[in-house]
């Protein structure tokens, strides 16, 4: 297994650039399923989330070519409905085949996901919604079988408990091949539903109100090629941002989206940072570069995370990182899921002051942190590991970072091109 070490305390400065949004691009390659024709993607990242998704692809007998940061796919023929464990428990989002596989072939049998490292994550939201549109869910052998009635999914009116994200991806997708409208109430809003909307309607489908808590989903008998080019990835893009934060750098993150940063920059501001939109030589007035400069020391912060627009889950670890070095007591509460501080013990082991109320962090900022052999547990709590380590006096060793490779692209170059002291050493 392969280790980063990382000689802390150097100061990130230049350009970065910022690669295509995973989040984005796991529902966008999903919706590919509901087509008989070949779909093109654009600005896909490589990373292994992505490969997880193009080898369960494979296994459903799907053609699935990569062409530089190009995924072209042919789903007119497929062997199977069924998504195994051994694919589904490396990467819970393989349930976003749920939806467009009944939709499109009437029946799809998809392991349940189970327990994950950040807590206990259901999907009874995907299912009930499934059963609105006149499915019948059977749970078994630890797998989800859903058959659509005969005619196929119909539309409906369903209301979420919860606006779970892959769950408003999942039923916008089913919804675009069934019979008559749908309406999604208490949708869940964040960025890549407004991808996924996009990517549908190249399509065909008729889709209003992506982005907002109410969508509304026109049903269509047959869908065209599905053409997208996915947008800046906006949690690679706030880890940055907390890496310059940290390390009172000076770094500009190229061509990303700063309206979907929103809540992660008005907090690295008021913790301190310098932050600026930059607009001169890029035409797509929805893109800009972002200069970040991290502050001589960081203010303490008191944050909840929140469903988009507040402030992301999945920015809640670098956030808590970079307040254990900052001025103050920080509180950091987090609402999404029950299990998410896994990295809180890994930071105490390089000198942090943190200590749990439930779902509460109160972290006393200390004023070094040091140096530590930890180990990454999740996909954002090894990014909050590697932040303290670019701060922390002395060399880290951060072991099991194969979670850090399901969503950062090439880290390690991006951090030695911004001037950070890292390598990976590859283990047998
Ligand atoms: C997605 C993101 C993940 C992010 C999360 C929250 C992808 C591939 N993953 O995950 O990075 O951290 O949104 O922004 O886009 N819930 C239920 N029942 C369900 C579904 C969800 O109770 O059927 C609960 C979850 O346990 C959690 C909350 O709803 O407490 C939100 O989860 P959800 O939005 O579904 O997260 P994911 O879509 O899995």
């Amino acid at each position: 297994m392969d280790k980063l070490v990382i000689e802390g305390g150097f100061r990130l400065s230049g350009d970065v650039q910022i690669s295509g949004s995973k989040n984005a691009s796991l529902p966008v390659l999903a919706a590919t399923l509901l087509t008989e024709e070949q779909s093109f993607i654009q600005n896909v990242p490589s990373l292994d989330d992505i490969r997880t998704m193009s080898t369960l692809f494979q296994h459903l007998g799907v053609n699935v070519q990569t062409n530089g940061d190009e995924l072209i796919i042919d789903a007119r023929h497929i062997s199977t409905v069924e998504a195994t464990y051994d694919i589904v428990r490396k990467m819970r989002a393989s349930v976003l085949v749920l939806g467009p596989l009944v939709a499109r072939f009437g029946r799809a049998r998809v392991s349940l996901p189970g327990g994950c490292a950040i807590g206990a994550r259901p999907i009874d939201i995907h299912l009930k919604g499934l059963e609105a549109m006149g499915a019948h869910v059977l749970l078994e052998h630890g797998y989800v079988d859903v058959t659509a009635p005969a005619g196929g999914l119909r539309g409906a009116r369903i209301i979420f408990d919860l606006p779970s994200v892959t769950g408003t991806e999942n039923l916008m997708m089913a919804a675009s091949l069934a019979r008559g409208d749908t309406t999604i109430e208490n949708a869940a809003q964040e960025p890549e539903i407004v991808e996924l909307a996009e990517a549908l309607t190249s399509m065909g489908v008729k889709i209003s109100g992506a982005g907002t808590d109410r969508i509304q989903i026109e049903g269509q008998e047959c869908l065209g090629p599905l053409l997208h080019t996915v947008g800046p990835d906006r949690i690679e893009s706030g880890t940055f941002v907390a890496m310059a934060a940290i390390t009172q750098g000076d770094v500009v993150l190229k061509r990303v989206r700063a309206d979907h940063l929103r809540s992660t920059i008005a907090q690295f501001m008021k913790a301190g940072c310098e932050i600026t939109e930059l607009r001169s030589g890029i035409k797509d007035e929805k893109y800009c570069d972002l200069r970040v400069i991290g502050p001589n020391q960081l203010r303490a912060l008191d944050v909840s995370t929140a469903p988009y627009p507040g402030f992301a889950t999945d920015m809640q670890a670098q956030l808590l990182a970079c307040m254990a070095a900052a001025e103050g007591t920080s509180h950091i509460e987090e609402t999404i899921f029950e299990n998410r501080f896994m990295h809180v013990l890994e930071l105490l082991r390089m000198g942090a002051d943190i200590s749990m109320h439930g779902n509460l962090a109160v972290v006393k900022g200390v004023k070094h942190l040091s140096g530590a052999p930890v180990m990454a547990t999740d996909l954002r709590a090894s990014a909050s590991l590697v932040i303290a380590a670019l701060k922390a006096q002395g060399i880290s060793e951060i072991l099991r970072i194969y979670h850090l490779d399901r969503g950062y692209v090439k880290l390690e170059d991006k951090l030695t091109g911004l001037g950070a002291r890292i390598h990976r050493v590859t283990q047998k």
